[in-house]
């Protein structure tokens, strides 16, 4: 049986990703309804975490929650995973007495061991180089203030991290267009920007990427794990802060995200995070939680139809 993983975006066609936003859409009407079904009773998710989380944690564990089903927070600190347990022994162990696992971890090659040793399909949940569960949040919330993202023009500013090499991703799958921002030496990777072609410009003027974009979007200067760079990254990023002055520059209807947690007055001013006729970031946390449930249904329905 071959089973769905979801490492990157790039383990869902573009129906598939288009077909999860939906479900998320329509599970989300369900929860505010009141009539969402105990459809993940007797299932059980592994929530794997070496880095903190709010988001990611309570949204999994709510999810399943609220589907019937149940999730079991695994961290380091408790499990043989931080007593240097292989990773291959402990996906085959885990895999064998869970439904779903979802990991949060540094070096992106970790997950793709355990999805390969996994019996059930592996989430991640954020690795150094991608957060593809945020990415559906965003999609949606895009979805549901604006409509399709297709043919739009999205701005990243700022680090060209893990949130930033998803939305390259999501570019290429979902067809729109990506301007980056960064300062030199913080350019996300060059196979990655290569591959995706028309798709996508870096360039280091924050002004030239926010013209005329109908989406803003940044995160944190210093990502987790490189905290001791935080006085250096403040530095290099300096004209990097999204702010009413630089989004100012794009399409009238703009809104702006940030996958959060935010530094203010760093990588956006407090104002424009807290302006909510342009900043979409409460509705894109929520979004973590529904979008989510309707990955873990479509995970669990494919791998069972493979
Ligand atoms: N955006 C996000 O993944 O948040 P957490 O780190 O709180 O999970
Ligand atoms: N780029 C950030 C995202 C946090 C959700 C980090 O990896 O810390």
């Amino acid at each position: 049986m071959a089973i769905r993983h979801f490492l990157t975006l790039n383990d869902l066609s573009a129906d598939e990703l288009n077909q999860v936003i939906d479900l998320a859409i329509e599970m989300k009407a369900a929860h505010y309804s009141g009539t969402q079904q105990p459809i993940f009773a007797g299932k059980v998710l592994a929530m794997i975490f070496e880095k903190s989380s709010t988001r990611t944690r309570v949204s999994f564990e709510s999810g399943m929650a609220q589907l019937g089903g149940d999730a079991l927070f695994l961290s380091p600190n408790d499990t043989q995973l931080g007593r240097g347990e292989p990773i291959e022994d402990s996906a085959r162990v885990i895999s064998r007495m869970v439904d779903i696992v979802m990991i949060r971890t540094f070096g992106h090659d970790k997950i793709e061991t355990f999805a390969q040793y996994s019996k059930v399909p592996v989430i991640n949940a954020l690795s150094d180089d991608f957060h593809p569960c945020q990415l559906l949040a965003d999609i949606q919330t895009f979805v549901e203030h604006r409509g399709a993202i297709t043919g739009k023009t999205v701005a990243w500013i700022g680090d060209g991290n893990n949130m930033c090499q998803s939305w390259i991703n999501a570019a290429i799958l979902l067809d729109f267009k990506l301007n980056i921002a960064c300062p030199a030496g913080y350019e996300p990777n060059a196979e990655l920007v290569a591959k995706a072609g028309n798709h996508v410009s870096v360039t280091d003027d924050p002004v030239a990427a926010v013209s005329g974009a109908h989406l803003v979007t940044t995160d944190v200067f210093a990502s987790m794990g490189q905290e001791s760079e935080q006085q250096v990254r403040l530095a290099h990023f300096a004209n990097y802060q999204v702010n009413h002055d630089l989004i100012g520059h794009a399409a009238d209807d703009v809104l702006f995200m940030h996958c959060l947690p935010a530094h203010r007055e760093e990588e956006v001013s407090a104002a424009l995070l807290e302006d909510e006729t342009i900043s979409v970031v409460w509705d894109e946390a929520e979004n973590r939680l529904h979008a989510q449930k309707a990955l873990m249904v479509f995970l669990l329905q494919a791998s069972k139809a493979a």
